[in-house]
């Protein structure tokens, strides 16, 4: 069967972009970035999401409870009736050039009825956001089992609000091996600059599971692991863009847009994200923090917004005082 990629126009364009030298649309401005803002809300993700601004946020990390009764927060008796709250919302409040990324499985279907797949369905059936790409993580540590394959991946879904989806590939590029670097640039067809960037990491990414032992634990039962959500953060926002996680857990979304400078919005219903969340930040690795950052207390959502934009608007030129910059990216 052929790689149906090739039939996508989204991709058909990149890809045509891409041989004239050409940047897409959701080139990300230029900008100077002192220092990030981050702040975190204690609540419902479905009450908390009606305050969030209309076209306010890049990038939307989600690890929703997967219905698997992991925890008491992750056992629902009408799981797309509950995650419809929040799914029907995204287009809203992401920019143009948005993207939200939704974790799942699809290899735990039971009578419940209640995963990814089914929230995938109701959001081409019901939404108007656009199928990107289904990420597969695949990973070597798992449980074991005897009356079925056992299991050593789980699912991402990527979604974006249009076809101006920003997406940054060659910030996620994964370098040759120099074996291989040293062989293709005997190929006379390759592009030497090419061959040097790295290669497209592809939609199955082998990242393993954190173990109990791992030193980016910080006592979350399901936190993912830095380098998937890195990855996203790299990929699918830009310097100085606002990205929310309304299922934050440990805010493992948080650190990450400290360090790459980002600023963020953590939203749980459970009060142990604040410890949490202090844990992340005394692991922040200081060769990330080219910049500093602020946690913003006691404002809402809307004023938060607010202020992340004015400071992202004023840009200062280093000669001549600050000039008017756009938040979004050059289109
Ligand atoms: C799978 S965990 C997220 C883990 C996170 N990705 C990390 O790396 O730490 C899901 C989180 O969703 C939270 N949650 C469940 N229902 C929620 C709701 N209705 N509103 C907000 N948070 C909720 C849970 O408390 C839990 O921390």
């Amino acid at each position: 069967m052929p790689n149906r990629s090739h039939f996508n126009s989204g991709h058909m364009t990149l890809n045509r972009l891409n041989r004239i030298g050409k940047k897409p649309n959701g080139t990300a401005p230029i900008q100077r970035i002192e220092k990030t803002f981050h702040s975190m809300y204690i609540e419902d993700a479905v009450t908390f999401l009606k305050r969030v601004p209309d076209s306010s946020i890049q990038l939307i990390i989600l690890d929703p409870p997967y219905n698997l009764e992991m925890d008491v927060w992750d056992s629902f008796s009408d799981y797309l009736d509950w995650a419809r709250g929040w799914v029907d919302q995204l287009y809203r409040v992401l920019t143009d050039t948005g993207n939200c990324v939704i974790f799942g499985g699809f290899q735990y279907q039971d009578l419940k009825h209640g995963d990814l797949l089914e929230l995938l369905h109701h959001v081409r059936h019901n939404t108007d956001l656009l199928f990107v790409n289904l990420i597969i993580w695949y990973y070597k540590n798992g449980m074991s089992a005897h009356r079925f394959f056992a299991n050593r991946h789980e699912e991402a879904v990527w979604l974006a609000k249009s076809k101006q989806y920003y997406f940054d590939l060659d910030s996620v590029r994964v370098p040759f091996e120099e074996e291989t670097k040293r062989l293709y640039s005997r190929d006379k067809r390759l592009n030497p600059v090419s061959i040097e960037k790295g290669k497209n990491p592809t939609n199955v990414w082998e990242i393993s599971r954190l173990n109990a032992n791992s030193k980016e634990r910080v006592g979350h039962p399901t936190q993912k692991p830095l380098e998937i959500i890195r990855r996203f953060v790299r990929a699918l926002s830009y310097e100085g863009s606002l990205v929310l996680d309304f299922f934050a857990g440990s805010g493992t979304t948080g650190r990450v847009c400290i360090e790459e400078g980002r600023d963020s919005i953590l939203v749980d219903s459970d009060a142990s994200l604040v410890n949490y969340f202090n844990q992340h930040l005394e692991n922040v690795i200081p060769s990330f923090l080219d910049r500093g950052y602020e946690i913003v207390k006691d404002v809402d959502v809307s004023e938060f917004v607010d202020l992340v934009c004015s400071a992202r608007c004023m840009v200062p030129t280093g000669d001549g005082g600050p000039e008017r910059s756009t938040r979004g990216p050059l289109l």
